[in-house]
């Protein structure tokens, strides 16, 4: 990230968002209200270009061409965590942890989680935007929201997690959504560790990027323009997993791997072919 400045992906994440939720309701894949107020004003002109005839179409198909498959695949991640959960809830969670939260509404947009303590972490100068955007959407934010600025590359998680009043003997759902390949293999290795301290029949959503879009990124459709993107942002791909070796990794730090998902799939189950 560049110093001093919030995540630019976070932002680009939201973006989508809005767009898809500017759709008409049977159209639209996600539907996050809260998206377009996060965003700053060169995304804001977007969307306003979007809001004139032909406009939606032209923004999407322009962003599309440029960054294939980026967008889409956050609109429909976006739907398939909803889901995914809803699904966990049915199962007596008792805290949410979203680590690296970014823009992510959810706290704020899904009424299941109304009641359900919630710790937003994310690295300190995105918080702060968060924040103060949402001051300015949400008079008075819900109290069973707490933020935990840290950085995850100096693994001070555990003590500020138990500092804003996280409890390892609650049944947790941790969300780590678009953030371990940013990192180091040692921040996602001990983040991981500190995830597998919760009690027994917590959940873990996290997504990571195959590890050779790291080494042979010419393999994957449309990475020039993404990686020339993510340089600019200061945001460059630094970690990735090999899909089969993804059991044995996770199983090797105390977790059962339940589903595996890849975005060419959950783009399918919400776009359709
Ligand atoms: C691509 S954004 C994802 C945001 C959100 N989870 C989403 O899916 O829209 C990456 C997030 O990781 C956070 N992040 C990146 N590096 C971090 C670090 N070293 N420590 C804490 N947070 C970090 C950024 O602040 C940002 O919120």
């Amino acid at each position: 990230m560049r110093e001093g400045h919030a995540s630019r992906t976070a932002e680009q994440n939201a973006l989508f968002r809005a767009l898809e939720s500017s759709r008409p309701p049977h159209r639209r894949i996600c539907d996050d209200p809260l998206a377009r107020h996060f965003l700053s004003w060169p995304f804001t002109l977007v969307m306003g270009i979007a809001a004139i005839p032909g406009g939606a179409t032209f923004v999407r198909s322009y962003i599309d061409r440029r960054w294939p498959g980026v967008r889409s695949s956050v609109v429909a991640r976006t739907r398939l965590i909803d889901d995914l959960i809803a699904a966990a809830l049915e199962e007596a969670i008792e805290q949410l942890v979203i680590l690296g939260a970014g823009f992510d509404s959810r706290a704020y947009r899904l009424s299941r989680l109304a009641t359900i303590d919630t710790f937003e972490v994310d690295h300190p100068n995105t918080q702060a935007a968060k924040q103060e955007a949402l001051r300015n959407v949400l008079p008075s934010p819900p109290k069973r929201v707490r933020f935990v600025a840290v950085d995850f590359k100096h693994n001070d998680l555990p003590s500020a997690m138990s500092e804003a009043g996280y409890r390892e003997s609650k049944r947790t759902l941790v969300l780590w959504e678009g953030v371990t390949n940013y990192l180091t293999a040692e921040a996602v290795d001990s983040t991981l560790r500190w995830c597998s301290t919760a009690s027994a029949g917590s959940q873990l959503l996290f997504t990571y990027v195959h590890r050779d879009i790291l080494t042979t990124p010419s393999a994957f459709v449309g990475t020039r323009n993404l990686f020339a993107s993510l340089e600019k942002a200061g945001e460059r791909f630094t970690f990735g997993m090999d899909p089969n070796q993804v059991p044995d990794y996770l199983a090797g730090r105390g977790f059962s791997l339940e589903l595996d998902i890849g975005a060419a799939e959950y783009r399918a189950r919400y776009f359709g072919s």
